[in-house]
C-alpha cells in the first residue's frame, strides 16, 4: 500500500488551520475544502484517463490532451465530514460523478454503522473511485467503505483514498486488507486516545463542520 503525505507548505498550512481549536466552522470548512482540492490534485496524477486530439487556437493548430469525459471519476464522500473534503472535486476533476456513502461511528463500540448507500450494485470495469474521509482513526469506517466498493466490482488498484489526518491503526489495517491501495493524507498522527479520537488530530471533523 502506498501512503503519500505531500511535502508541500500549503498542505501543512491547511492542516494547521484545521488543527487549531480556535478555527470557527466557516474557516474550518474552507480549510478542509482547500486541503481536499490539493489532495485530489495529488491523488489524480497518473490515474485519470485522457483523450488526445487537435484543436484550433486563435493562432494555429495544437496537439491537445483532455480528460476523457466518457470516464467520470466516481467521487465517494463518506458523510458527513467527507462532503466538505470533496467540496472542490467538481472543479478539480473535469468529469466526475458523486456517490454518497453515510457512516456514523458508534461512540461506544467504535464500529461503523452505514445509514446511506448510493453506490451502484455493480461498477463498470476500470472505474476510478476517489474515496474521501477526513479522519482515518481505527480504520473501521474506511475499511467498511472499501469493502462496499470492492464487493461491487471496483479494482482496489484504481481506488484513491484522501484524508486530512490518519492514525497508525487505520493505516495498518488498510495495508493488511488492501495492499494495492493508494492513500493521500495531509498528515499522519501519533495515535488514538481512549475515546478513539486521533491525537493530536483536529477533533470531530463532522461536528466542527456541521455543528
Ligand atoms: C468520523 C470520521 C470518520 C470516522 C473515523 O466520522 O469522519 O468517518 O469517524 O473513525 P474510524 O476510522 O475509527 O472508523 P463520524 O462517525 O464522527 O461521523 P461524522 O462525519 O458524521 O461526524
Amino acid at each position: 500500500m502506498l501512503v503519500f503525505v505531500p511535502p508541500h507548505p500549503l498542505i501543512k498550512h491547511w492542516v494547521s488551520v484545521l488543527r487549531n481549536d480556535f478555527s470557527p466552522p466557516p474557516i474550518f470548512r474552507s480549510a478542509m475544502a482547500e486541503l481536499g482540492r490539493l489532495l485530489i490534485y495529488e491523488a489524480s496524477r497518473d490515474w485519470l484517463l485522457t483523450v488526445s486530439g487537435e484543436v484550433n487556437t486563435p493562432c494555429g493548430v495544437a496537439d491537445v490532451e483532455f480528460i476523457d469525459p466518457r470516464e467520470p471519476v466516481k467521487v465517494v464522500p463518506i458523510l458527513r465530514a467527507g462532503l466538505v473534503l470533496v467540496e472542490q472535486a467538481g472543479c478539480v476533476l473535469p468529469a466526475s460523478q458523486t456517490l454518497h456513502l453515510g457512516f456514523v461511528r458508534n461512540e461506544e463500540t467504535l464500529q461503523p454503522e452505514m445509514y446511506l448507500n448510493k453506490l451502484p450494485e455493480k461498477f463498470e470495469e476500470g472505474a476510478r473511485v476517489l474515496v474521501a474521509d477526513p479522519m482515518l482513526a481505527t480504520g473501521g469506517t474506511i475499511v467498511a467503505a472499501l469493502e462496499e466498493l470492492t464487493s461491487r466490482g471496483v479494482d482496489v488498484e484504481l481506488i484513491r483514498v484522501i484524508a486530512a489526518v490518519a492514525a497508525p491503526p487505520a493505516l495498518k489495517i488498510l495495508s493488511e486488507k488492501f495492499p494495492g491501495l493508494k492513500v493521500y493524507v495531509g498528515i499522519i498522527d501519533e495515535g488514538l486516545n481512549e475515546k478513539g479520537y486521533i491525537v493530536p488530530g483536529l477533533g470531530d471533523a463532522g461536528d466542527r463542520s456541521f455543528g
